[in-house]
């Protein structure tokens, strides 16, 4: 598909690698929609590139219905939905006090990260089956963010692992399931990026962080992340795959 006048939907889209991917979008000719739930940093990225902002849930149904309308309603139906809005935390199964860890922890992480991005996209999807045809009988494409914690999470990352291990096992059912109306589904898995999450690490933290990663030893810059997502959209034949981004990276059980 070609990205340049379509209408695109970017989850997470006022930082990090949903930023970047906003921005590369918006570079190659896309109508964008920011969804975020950080409205001030949404609307930042929106107002840079002459897309919209709207404060989005994207575990929340309604919340995510509303975003899709909106955006619809300002740019037309959208044929691109890049889902990167995610949280992370890391907890130990049995706490330093001996006590379990909170069931709602775990809960709450699955929730925005793999029910979250089901949600989105089968919202999404439902709105794209209705749209005409493009060449190949496409419809429309989406990608979802994983992580290379869906195959070698470290100690404590259990519901963060668990939660995008759940994405990438959703992206190969939901490609054969979306197969019949020409949505392609594809989640790239990255390694460790040099996002403001990132950046509140000690100077020298992410550096040990950079030294691990095989070649290039370096940190992957955000900019790579939109690009690949872009790729995913205009290369048709790419789909219910998961693609790691990480220079090679396995990480270490801690
Ligand atoms: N940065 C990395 O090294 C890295 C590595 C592997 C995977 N990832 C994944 O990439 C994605 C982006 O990470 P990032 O580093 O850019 O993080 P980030 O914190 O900079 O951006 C994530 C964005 O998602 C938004 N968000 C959170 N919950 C939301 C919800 N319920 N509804 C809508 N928006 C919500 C946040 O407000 C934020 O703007 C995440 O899914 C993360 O798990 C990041």
């Amino acid at each position: 598909m070609q990205i340049k006048g379509q209408a695109a939907l970017v989850t997470g889209g006022g930082s990090g690698l949903g930023e970047a991917t906003a921005r590369e979008l918006a570079r190659l000719g896309a109508q964008v929609a920011v969804l975020d739930l950080h409205l001030d940093n949404a609307k930042r990225v929106a107002q840079d590139i002459g897309g919209i902002a709207i404060q989005t849930d994207v575990s929340n149904a309604d919340s995510m219905q509303a975003a899709i309308d909106q955006a619809a309603a300002t740019h037309g139906p959208a044929r691109i939905l890049m889902q990167i809005a995610g949280i992370g935390t890391a907890k130990r199964v049995i706490g330093k006090d001996g006590n379990a860890a909170p069931l709602e922890d775990f809960a709450k992480v699955v929730n925005v990260n793999l029910i979250g991005t089901y949600n989105a996209a089968r919202l999404f999807a439902a709105a794209c089956a209705k749209l005409d045809p493009m060449e190949d009988g496409e419809r429309g494409a989406m990608v979802f963010t994983a992580s290379v914690a869906a195959f070698d999470g470290q100690v404590g990352q259990q519901a963060y692992s668990a939660s995008k291990g759940g994405v990438v096992g959703m992206t190969l059912p939901m490609a054969r399931d979306l197969a019949q109306h020409g949505i392609r589904v594809c989640t790239i898995a990255p390694g460790l990026f040099a996002t403001p999450l990132m950046r509140t690490l000690p100077e020298p933290v992410q550096q040990s962080l950079a030294a691990s990663i095989p070649f290039p030893s370096r940190l992957g810059k955000p900019e790579e992340f939109a690009e690949l997502a872009c790729h995913i959209v205009t290369n048709g034949h790419l789909n219910g795959e998961v693609i790691r981004l990480d220079g090679a990276l396995r990480m270490s059980p801690r």
